[in-house]
């Protein structure tokens, strides 16, 4: 049965209940922050290692099978944050990885110029009104203030296609007046940083953080052909942290500074390589529709001829409706065929052969590479922005009679409300909270202890005996814990316990003898 699509939260939303109950935290919060860097909480800690590890297991030790059901080759590898420069030249990092930006010279405010978007008068003459893309509502307020017109007189133009002799009539976002803003101009992504102790800050001792996982895969390509007798087609994968001094780092932990990255690079033969890209394409769409991510809030978006890398031949990205571009969407990951120039550009810059054998007809290739490249935090936000719900239920009852409560919808009379994170079991930070009826009776405590003792051993688990049990199950609901576990009167009697769902909050009478396996058979 088809449920109801729901509106997806608020970033606002998402922000609060993260803070508030520990999934992530401004970074040097008590310093006042620092734009584009967060840190992960006691939750976000779990929920992200969870999302990190269910990736692992579904691509490098079970991966799909492939296109004609054959088990697929993954391995893995953890390289290093910091790479002998050369990388980053040969990768066309260096040379290339950069984005347009443009100053406001009077707030101080940088701004992604491809993200910057103007009002301009349809007449050509008069001011024009810059806005942030999806945020046009402050421009539109001073075309109808300032300039006594109507967005209808203007039509919208990306600021990096505007004239030039354009930008001195500009009105910026944050200025308080027409012609605060800089031509765009290029800036290296790259953060860098400088090796030994008595270095200087001279160039022969720069080095980069890495910008992205994959050029460590490449790097190590021959290293891993050499080691571990794989053979054609084969993928290596990696988990870690990429760098990028992104010019407005946005949207929560949607673009940050830095940030995690899943990637698998696929390495094949040229002649297969369409293949491949087109199953990994679809293979990665039904992965995150397999961890619960609705498929309506979920679609492929093939790369435009303009928008691919000169040696890219196709690219296609898994998008999301996030709250922040409902009802449009925004990427989560891509899949970019590459071909061969990885490994050709640093075969050409190391002098390293990459040639890879095919020993059945003694033919030597350089493999052409399908890259499926995800954020691992960016991924977070789609499973806290996908778990999140607010439901009406009726007072008093456990059962039935849910809700689903649209965003800014009164609470119905006879009704109260509750935020729930419907995490997919295997993905929830706390899979089993468990809680004494009172926590003034010590056999209750004592036996509740016993339990969380022996679950502890197997999940991560939240021991609770304050409060009311309705208000010990909402604690749980908001961080998506999916079973309560409750000893009461009865289990001193029979040794049977109470296990509470938090999706459909029916509880259930079982032997605590019995738990164990039920809790497995439960996916978490
Ligand atoms: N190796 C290819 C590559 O890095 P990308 O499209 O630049 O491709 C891949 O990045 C994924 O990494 C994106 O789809 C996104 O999920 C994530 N990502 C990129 N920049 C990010 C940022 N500044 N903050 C958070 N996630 C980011």
């Amino acid at each position: 049965m088809q449920t109801e699509h729901k509106t997806p939260a608020s970033l606002e939303t998402l922000v609060t209940l993260c803070k508030r109950r520990g999934f992530i935290f401004q970074s040097s919060e008590i310093y006042n922050g620092l734009n584009g860097f967060w840190d992960f909480g006691p939750l976000g800690t779990e929920l992200k290692n969870n999302l990190r590890d269910a990736w692992w297991q579904d691509m490098v030790r079970n991966p799909p099978l492939g296109p004609d059901g054959e088990m697929l080759d993954i391995v893995g590898l953890d390289s290093a944050i910091i790479q002998n420069p050369k990388v980053w030249a040969a990768s066309g990092h260096l040379g290339g990885f950069n984005d347009p930006m443009a100053d406001c010279r009077e707030s101080k405010s940088r701004y992604r110029a491809d993200h910057l978007m103007v009002y301009v008068p349809e007449s050509g003459e008069g001011t024009a009104f810059a806005f942030l893309e999806g945020e046009p509502a402050v421009a539109e307020k001073r075309i109808k203030k300032n300039a006594k017109s109507d967005p209808s007189a203007y039509k919208v133009v990306a600021f990096t296609d505007l004239d030039p002799a354009l930008i001195p009539s500009v009105w910026g976002p944050d200025a308080s007046e027409p012609g605060t803003l800089t031509e765009p101009r290029q800036f290296n992504l790259m953060f860098k940083t400088f090796i030994g102790a008595l270095a200087g800050e001279g160039e022969e001792n720069t080095a980069y953080l890495r910008p992205e996982t994959a050029q460590g895969i490449f790097i190590n390509y021959k290293n891993v052909v050499d080691t571990m007798r794989v053979k054609l087609p084969f993928g290596i994968a990696q988990v870690g942290k990429s760098f990028r001094n992104e010019v407005t780092p946005r949207n929560f932990i949607f673009r940050s500074r830095e940030f995690e990255q899943m990637e698998l690079e696929w390495f094949c033969h040229p002649d297969d390589a369409t293949k491949w890209y087109n199953f990994w394409v679809e293979a990665r769409l039904q992965w995150w529709a397999s961890l619960g991510v609705d498929m309506r809030n979920l679609r492929r978006r093939d790369h435009d001829e303009d928008e691919l890398a000169h040696y890219s031949t196709a690219c296609a990205d898994v998008e999301y409706q996030y709250g922040f571009t409902a009802p449009g969407f925004g990427e989560l990951e891509g899949i970019a065929h590459r071909g061969d120039f990885d490994l050709t550009q640093h075969q050409e810059a190391s002098g390293t052969k990459m040639e890879y054998l095919v020993q059945e007809t003694n033919e030597k290739v350089i493999p052409h590479v399908i890259e499926p490249s995800s954020g691992l935090t960016r991924g977070v936000l789609v499973l806290l922005n996908e778990a999140y719900t607010e439901e009406f239920v009726p007072k008093g009852n456990t059962e039935g009679g849910v809700q689903l409560a649209k965003p800014g919808a009164q609470v119905p009379e006879g009704y109260e409300k509750r935020v729930v994170l419907k995490f997919a079991p295997r993905l929830a930070p706390i899979k089993v909270a468990i809680f004494p009826l009172l926590k003034n009776r010590e056999e209750l405590v004592g036996k509740a202890k016993d339990l969380y003792a022996e679950l502890r051993k197997t999940w991560p688990c939240f021991y609770d005996q304050t409060g009311a049990i309705g208000r010990r199950y909402r604690r749980q609901d908001e961080i998506g814990t999916p079973f309560c576990v409750t000893v009461d009167f009865d289990s001193l009697e029979d040794n049977t316990v109470t296990v509470r769902d938090r999706d459909s909050m029916k509880q259930e009478r079982i032997p605590a003898s019995e738990l164990k396996a039920w809790l497995h058979s439960k996916g978490i």
